[in-house]
């Protein structure tokens, strides 16, 4: 493709670094603000590029992931303090060797999924010669070109799906009510569980770093699934390889902010904060910002960690985008006056969804600017 510059030497200069500054821990002039699926069916343009492309296609030829990914940042330019990458959390099962379709209407479908630990020979990740870079080199060029077409309006967020949330997908074959069969692995095949959950966490620390190298500028890992887990069952099967890609993506690219988004996992708060190193702890709307602050800072004296900082992301209830205008300034006003005036990303509480209104994402948005910048002295 002729229009994609794959030179990551010549990244324009940066202009907004609100986002970077605030996740490495530094005060700001307000809190930065992006929404978590914020390139989406929700908006008229994105379905227009996905009538005549199917949503893979997308993902995998950058002048289109590239021109998505832009889509929100020309809509509400100005209002928008990061970009994240076109793509999906299901590219490294794909990567493995499964296949996914995304069914419209339905979401993700793996036809042929893991149904027992026999089933992982199918996968090609220990196969010699194999390559995570090689497989999603398709990703890092849609980085590199988003990088170049965003002009350092925003800083470039990349991304994966956390070891659980994908071992769930690939063992359900898709979505689940219950997510019985993937819970089945970790109590009835409990090492092969622990092999495919390191596996996965290899494929993904690895993909980070490629991403970093191909020009995205922090990153977050979305485990999706962790509220499908007890304490206990997080702490074994989901903290261990959120911790371990942290430190291998760190070790690797000191200096590029990291958040975790552990979906439902509120009484792990304790845990990610100062068993983990992210600079970032993405909360849903189930958490309370004025009661997660405090156990994340108790959290982190106790540990003998109070020179860390631990930003916090979020949470607005993303149905709250459902009500009038003036219920979202008031809602975003609240959220942003509870998590203070430092050491906050505004965000939702999960993603955009499909029957959002644009307009009401823009007044969420305004309202993070208005709202954060009283805040400040
Ligand atoms: O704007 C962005 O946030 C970047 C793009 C992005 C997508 N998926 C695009 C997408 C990101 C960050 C993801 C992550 C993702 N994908 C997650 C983690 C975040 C979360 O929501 O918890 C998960 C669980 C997935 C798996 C997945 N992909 C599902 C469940 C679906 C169906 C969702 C639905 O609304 O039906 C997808 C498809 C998908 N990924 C779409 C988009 C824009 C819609 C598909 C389409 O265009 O038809």
């Amino acid at each position: 493709n002729a229009s994609v510059n794959f030179d990551t030497a010549s990244f324009p200069t940066l202009q907004n670094d609100l986002y970077l500054r605030t996740a490495r821990g530094e005060k700001t002039e307000r809190a930065p603000v992006w929404c978590m699926r914020q390139a989406g069916r929700y908006l008229p343009e994105f379905r227009a590029i996905r009538v005549e492309n199917e949503f893979f296609k997308v993902c995998r030829t950058p002048a289109l992931a590239t021109e998505v990914t832009v889509q929100p940042m020309r809509r509400y330019a100005g209002l928008l303090d990061a970009a994240i990458i076109f793509s999906d959390i299901l590219v490294i099962p794909q990567a493995m060797g499964l296949e996914v379709q995304m069914v419209p209407g339905k979401g993700p479908h793996l036809p042929d999924p893991l149904r027992t630990p026999a089933d992982m020979a199918r996968l090609v990740d220990a196969r010699p010669g194999y390559s995570v870079d090689r497989e999603l080199d398709y990703v890092y060029k849609a980085i590199t070109n988003t990088r170049h077409a965003l002009q350092g309006q925003v800083p470039l967020l990349g991304f994966i799906g956390a070891p659980w949330t994908l071992m769930a997908y690939m063992v359900e074959g898709g979505g689940s009510k219950t997510f019985a069969l993937a819970k089945a692995w970790l109590f009835g095949h409990r090492q092969a569980a622990h092999e495919l959950l390191s596996r996965i966490a290899n494929a993904a620390a690895e993909f980070l770093i490629g991403q970093v190298r191909a020009g995205a500028q922090a990153v977050q890992v979305f485990e999706s699934w962790a509220g499908e887990l007890g304490p206990a069952d997080f702490a074994e099967f989901s903290l261990p390889y959120l911790a371990k890609i942290a430190a291998r993506v760190k070790s690797q690219c000191p200096g590029v902010p990291m958040t975790v988004f552990a979906k439902g996992a509120h009484y792990a708060l304790e845990q990610l904060a100062t068993e983990t190193v992210y600079d970032v702890i993405s909360l849903d709307w189930t958490l309370d910002p004025v009661a997660a602050r405090q156990r994340v800072d108790a959290a982190l004296q106790s540990a003998g960690q109070q020179g860390r900082t631990v930003v916090l992301q979020g949470n607005l209830d993303p149905t709250v985008l459902f009500g009038d205008a003036e219920t979202i300034r008031q809602r975003t006003a609240e959220m942003c006056r509870a998590f203070g005036p430092a050491g906050h990303i505004a965000n939702l509480g999960h993603g955009m969804m499909p029957g959002h209104s644009p307009e009401h994402l823009r007044v969420f948005l305004e309202a993070v600017h208005e709202s954060s910048s009283a805040l400040r002295p």
